[in-house]
């Protein structure tokens, strides 16, 4: 047979499954809904029923942290460790697997074992981390699947600081991992500033040339010049970087141009100068970098190796590859004398010495004491060798930025502080994408309460009975409010959950202390005479929180809404939510948690700049929900019809009868009888005029249209407009309601998982 008669084709380039061209390669601007429907049950090996926090309580962790400090000082041959001790390239690879986390969409981070796969697996900055995953793979082994991926990384980074001295300030478990790479995170377009391949071509071997590279988009500047321009939501200052460049922006060697990038890739992370400085200079008092090898001899990342390297990329065919002939980021040397202990040398060097500017034998720039006489470091595999010790432009920067250099100054004199600071700041960057800490499993979780984790108090005890939750919807209802308002202040409430990071949601009632309550997205006015309303039903009731009084109302709207549409439903409601404090919510990092583009209410924040169009966004929004295409087109149809828009406008609320849960706004968007006609040349509101005379009857929003315009969602809106569609959807609306009002209940899984 010919090769194009082959029934299975796949024999030449192309043609197999899966192969390019694909249909973001016809069309790359697609809205790609089926990103809703990621990492689903029947990839995960463990099963759908797997119960994680289950499987974690029967591990003993003292067994397993002293099977990891064991391994931690065992070299294995086929990768020596440096100084007879794996603990510095193990902090560092839970320093990467945390370091991903940003800000302002709250992705990347450790908390799914994302570093396991593409494209954070095969990033330079990674470079040989896919070796410290391997040699802790036997613990993996031996524990299975009471112990995660994303738990052991983090885990294994602790225990290497503990074998060296350090106090660590605790760890939780509870991180579960997922089992395929993610495609929603957004990491940046470009290569990594124009020196190194990050991705070679396919079928790339060793010594890839550097055709894969573009310029970098984030940091344009000459030395000295201040124009910094990192996208949102970006939080490495390159591609392919966990955070900056060490060699200084574009490799330029300028400590000040490093300062003022590491200070705004920092803060992406929500860290402060003194975080930052405790985490480098602490990070630094352990182990070395690697860079004995010219970067354009080293082979493929591991995603494109080839397929007899299982797994491994980064080949170095200098020497062993491996012990002393070591190639991973390009510089060389160890910044103390003492590398697998912790103290003060890093700091105290850095400030004793003059540094100037030198070269690795890869060729990267670095940094050397001028003084011939400074402390020298021992090799890491050649007995009785010395070198010089070494500091990145990176380091240097912490020592020339004043604000920097007085942080550094404290920590000097005060190793104490230092310590402590650095403790704090790395348990917070291995937790600070877990949410809140009723998800921290384990003996080691510390006592107290950190900021950054959105504390709620814990529950006393307090629930409502059914005649309670009765009760109270009678008094909400007497109250007069409207179904919008009711609708409106739950949603308002429960939706700012993100899945990401696992911030946000109902419980503590945070929509009532600032900044939430001063959002312009919750009608600040409106929500604040909603909110007085419900504290009169409080006042009365006696013992209810305000979270659940809100979520309750918000409930006893939906039942009336769709009461108004003939269809009898009970909307589930679990209470025993918890309010929080002015004083426990941080108002800066809480911003973060205010939408871009929320769809459902029509809003567009005005002060990000993103360059995308909205539908987009409002899909980010969705994902960040956990919503399926179902759900998200269920709630975006039937939240329009009754609780309106976040400023009243009538954008999307294609009904006669606002406040009543019909299927009218599927029946509108589907229907012939509308043309649809762009407001102006922005395209972003537009008028659906009627084909027959002419008349504007509704108006709508990009994120109104798009659940018409994109063929998946369309399919789903024209079943909610269909004869039969009017109950499913009030049936759908529900559960996923339930759910967006539960996202946030860590406090109780099983219900959480039940919704
Ligand atoms: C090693 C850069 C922050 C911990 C390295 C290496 C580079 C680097 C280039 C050498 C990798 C190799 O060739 O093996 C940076 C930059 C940072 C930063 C640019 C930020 C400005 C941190 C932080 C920590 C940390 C926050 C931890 C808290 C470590 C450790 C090593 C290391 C322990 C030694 C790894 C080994 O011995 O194999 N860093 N780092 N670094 N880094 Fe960082």
């Amino acid at each position: 047979a010919t090769q194009g008669a082959c029934p299975f084709r796949g024999t030449r380039i192309g043609g197999a499954i899966g192969s390019e061209p694909q249909l973001d390669h016809w069309w790359p601007n697609r809205l790609k809904v089926e990103l809703l429907h990621q990492d689903p049950p029947h990839a995960n090996p463990l099963g759908h029923d797997f119960d994680y926090a289950a499987e974690f309580a029967k591990l003993d962790l003292d067994a397993v942290k002293a099977d990891i400090k064991a391994f931690l000082t065992t070299s294995v041959e086929w990768w020596p460790s440096d100084y007879g001790n794996y603990g510095p390239q193990m902090i560092r690879m839970a320093w990467h697997s945390a370091g991903t986390y940003r800000i302002a969409d709250g992705r990347g981070g450790a908390g799914q074992g994302m570093q396991r796969f593409a494209p954070t697996s095969s990033w330079w900055d990674n470079g040989n981390i896919d070796k410290s995953r391997r040699l802790v793979a036997p613990i993996k082994a031996k524990y299975g699947a009471t112990l995660s991926w994303a738990d052991l990384m983090v885990l294994t980074g602790n225990c290497a600081l503990e074998i060296m001295d350090f106090p660590t300030t605790g760890f939780a478990g509870g991180r579960e991992d997922a089992w395929e790479a993610d495609k929603a995170t957004y990491w940046g377009p470009e290569g990594w500033h124009g020196k190194r391949p990050t991705e070679t071509p396919a079928g790339g071997g060793i010594g890839q040339p550097e055709q894969m590279v573009t310029r970098t988009l984030r940091w344009e500047g000459q030395p000295g010049e201040d124009h910094y321009d990192l996208e949102n939501p970006l939080a490495a200052s390159n591609q392919s970087l966990i955070y900056v460049d060490p060699e200084g922006p574009n490799g330029n060697g300028v400590p000040m141009d490093s300062a003022r990038d590491i200070r705004e890739t920092f803060a992406r992370m929500g860290m402060n100068d003194m975080e930052t400085v405790a985490l480098i200079a602490g990070g630094h008092a352990f182990g070395k970098s690697h860079g004995m090898t010219p970067p354009t001899q080293i082979g493929a990342a591991p995603e494109a190796a080839p397929l007899q390297a299982m797994g491994f990329g980064w080949h170095n065919p200098r020497g062993t590859g491996n012990g002393a002939d070591t190639m991973t980021n390009g510089i060389e040397g160890s910044w103390t004398p003492n590398p697998t202990m912790w103290d003060n040398d890093y700091l105290t060097n850095l400030f004793k010495f003059e540094w100037q500017q030198t070269k690795s034998p890869a060729g990267a720039l670095q940094w050397t004491p001028v003084d011939p006489d400074a402390p020298k470091t021992p090799d890491a595999h050649i007995p009785g060798q010395m070198n010089p010790l070494m500091m990145m432009t990176t380091d240097i920067a912490l020592k020339v930025d004043p604000a920097y250099r007085a942080v550094c100054e404290h920590f000097l004199a005060d190793f104490y502080a230092f310590t402590t600071a650095f403790s704090e700041a790395w348990f917070k960057l291995i937790h600070r994408d877990m949410g809140p800490k009723d998800r921290y499993l384990g003996k080691e979780v510390p006592a107290r309460d950190f900021i950054w984790q959105d504390p709620i108090p814990a529950n006393d005890g307090y629930a409502l009975s059914d005649a309670d939750v009765a009760r109270l919807k009678d008094m909400i209802h007497a109250t007069g409010l409207s179904v919008q308002d009711m609708v409106g202040t739950a949603w308002a409430s429960a939706s700012t959950y993100r899945k990401s990071d696992k911030r946000g949601g109902a419980n503590g009632a945070r929509i009532q202390l600032e900044p939430q309550r001063s959002w312009a997205v919750n009608n600040p006015a409106n929500l604040s005479r909603v909110l007085d309303v419900l504290a009169g039903v409080k006042a009365d009731f006696g013992r209810v929180s305000m979270a659940d009084l809100i979520v309750l109302a918000g409930c006893a709207g939906v039942e009336k809404a769709a009461r108004d549409a003939g269809v009898a439903v009970d909307v589930p409601f679990v209470g025993g939510r918890m309010d929080t404090t002015q004083e426990w919510t941080d108002i800066e990092m809480t911003n973060w948690l205010q939408p871009v583009v929320d769809g459902f209410r029509n809003y567009t924040n005005p002060d990000v700049g993103y360059h995308v169009a909205a539908e987009h966004l409002f899909l980010d929004r969705a994902h960040l929900l956990e919503l399926t295409a179902p759900e998200w087109t269920a709630l975006t149809g039937g939240l329009k019809v009754i609780a309106g828009t976040y400023d009243g406008s009538a954008h999307g609320v294609f009904t006669d009868r606002p406040g009543v849960l019909t299927n009218d706004f599927f029946t509108v968007l589907t229907s012939m009888e509308y043309e649809v006609k762009p407001q102006d040349s922005r395209e972003q509101t537009f008028d659906l005029v009627t084909r027959n005379g002419g008349e504007t009857r509704y108006t709508a929003t990009r994120c109104d249209l798009v659940f018409g315009a994109n063929a998946q969602l369309r399919q789903v809106a024209e079943v909610y407009a269909a004869a039969d569609g009017h109950a499913r959807l009030v049936r759908d609306f529900v559960k996923a309601w339930h759910k967006v009002m539960m996202l946030d209940r860590f406090d109780i899984p099983e219900a959480r998982r039940a919704a």
